[in-house]
């Protein structure tokens, strides 16, 4: 559909992937102005400016070390979930190997790619990767990821709540698993997650989840774009990625970002202030739309833990469609949704996630994310729960018509 023939809907476009970006918080830009003009100097600069804009940064990292229920020192700024993740895998990874403990590591097939090419990228350099298979749900289980741990095993890396069908894993359980399993064999193991998707509805509390290493991502919800940050228990092995001139205490050199370390603290302490109300509101437009698509198509499949899951994803997968189709016809109604399957130049690439999970090819190109918003409305959700049979109809028929 051309640009001129796209509909928009009352109220304008229909945003459902916050799973991809969430739109800035205003307290967040609020809280960047400053920096970004009056307090624009290098923290790092001995005069008063660069103090101010330093103890705004520091005063953050108290904030974002209060919420982790972490010490300040323990909190390293990076510039997104990307950098975060690189800069944990590959920087215990490497210091693993220089002490000599060893070169294995342990994840599951179901990590984001920063973690999965993260760990392509050491094996390289000779490191050993354990990728663990998952359920239809696309859990893993706590004995399985304990089993894994070698004498060698460098580090074990579990995301907390997946970016495409949003189950959570039980990450104190495995946590747990995984520290009795390495004290059996009389060492630590560091144990990573990247938490990327789960702060608009989950505790980030790294005692209570177990975690040695926690990884963040600004935008994911509500904060500004190139933030992220990366928690490190004090203790655990580490060198660092980025060399220079030794900000973050030796962990993370570069300028730190004052304005975006302040907004992305304003925006994770609002996000998991406002936990309850996001789950409720979010779980109910949830199933509300899902409803509506099983009304409507009820071959419609879910994906992910069917409880375990984050409330404001719904990811489904149709029949006999190509999800990239049905997103670009969803699109030209006013409505933003996301395939979860990549597309390269020109085959379709199914989305690992759902291959790890057991669904099968035919439906895993079919899939659609959807990712809600508590500010989405209802009356929205029901415009999508009507344009939605007509769209997958249309999508059905082109395909056919293309064969
Ligand atoms: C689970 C997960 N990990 C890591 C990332 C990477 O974060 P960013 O693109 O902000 O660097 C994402 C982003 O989609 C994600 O969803």
């Amino acid at each position: 559909m051309s640009d001129s023939s796209r509909q928009t809907p009352p109220g304008g476009t229909i945003y459902l992937d916050s799973a991809a970006s969430t739109a800035l918080r205003p307290e967040a830009l609020e809280a960047m102005l400053p920096f970004m003009t009056g307090d624009f100097a290098n923290p790092s600069a001995h005069h008063e400016s660069g103090r101010r804009a330093h103890d705004a940064m520091e005063r953050a990292r108290d904030d974002v070390a209060a919420i982790l229920g972490a010490l300040a020192e323990e909190v390293v700024f990076a510039s997104g979930g990307t950098e975060s993740i690189n800069t944990a895998v590959k920087g215990v990874a490497f210091a693993q190997a220089e002490a000599g403990v060893g070169r294995h590591i342990v994840t599951t097939e179901v990590e984001h790619h920063a973690v999965l090419h993260s760990l392509q990228f050491l094996e390289r350099f000779g490191f050993e990767v354990e990728v663990l298979p998952v359920d239809e749900h696309g859990l893993v289980t706590p004995d399985e990821v304990a089993t894994a741990i070698r004498p060698d095993t460098a580090l074990v890396s579990v995301a907390y709540a997946n970016n495409e069908v949003g189950t959570v894993q039980p990450l104190p359980d495995i946590a747990r698993a995984v520290k009795e399993r390495a004290q059996a064999l009389g060492r630590q193991v560091p144990f990573h997650t990247d938490a990327v998707q789960a702060p608009n509805s989950h505790s980030l509390d790294v005692d209570a989840l177990g975690v040695d290493l926690l990884s963040l991502s600004g935008h994911k919800f509500g904060g500004p774009k190139g933030t992220g940050l990366l928690y490190v228990r004090r203790g655990v092995p580490f060198l660092e990625l980025l060399s220079g001139g030794g900000q973050e205490r030796q962990r993370r050199s570069g300028t730190e970002n004052v304005p975006g370390v302040v907004g992305m603290a304003t925006a994770l302490r609002l996000a998991q202030e406002e936990r309850e109300a996001f789950t409720a509101r979010t779980s109910m437009l949830r199933d509300r739309l899902f409803d509506a698509v099983r009304a409507a198509c009820p071959e419609a499949r879910l994906n992910g833990h069917p409880t375990q899951r984050l409330p404001h994803n719904l990811h489904v997968c149709f029949s006999d469609l190509e999800g990239e189709s049905l997103v670009a016809e969803l699109d030209a109604l006013g409505i933003a949704c996301s395939a979860g399957a990549a597309c390269t130049s020109a085959t379709w690439e199914p989305s690992h996630v759902l291959l790890a999970m057991g669904v099968p090819l035919d439906l895993a190109i079919g899939s659609l994310r959807m990712s809600l918003w508590p500010s989405i409305t209802e009356a929205q959700i029901d415009y999508v729960a009507a344009q939605l049979p007509g769209a997958v109809s249309r999508v059905r028929a082109s395909a056919v018509r293309a064969i």
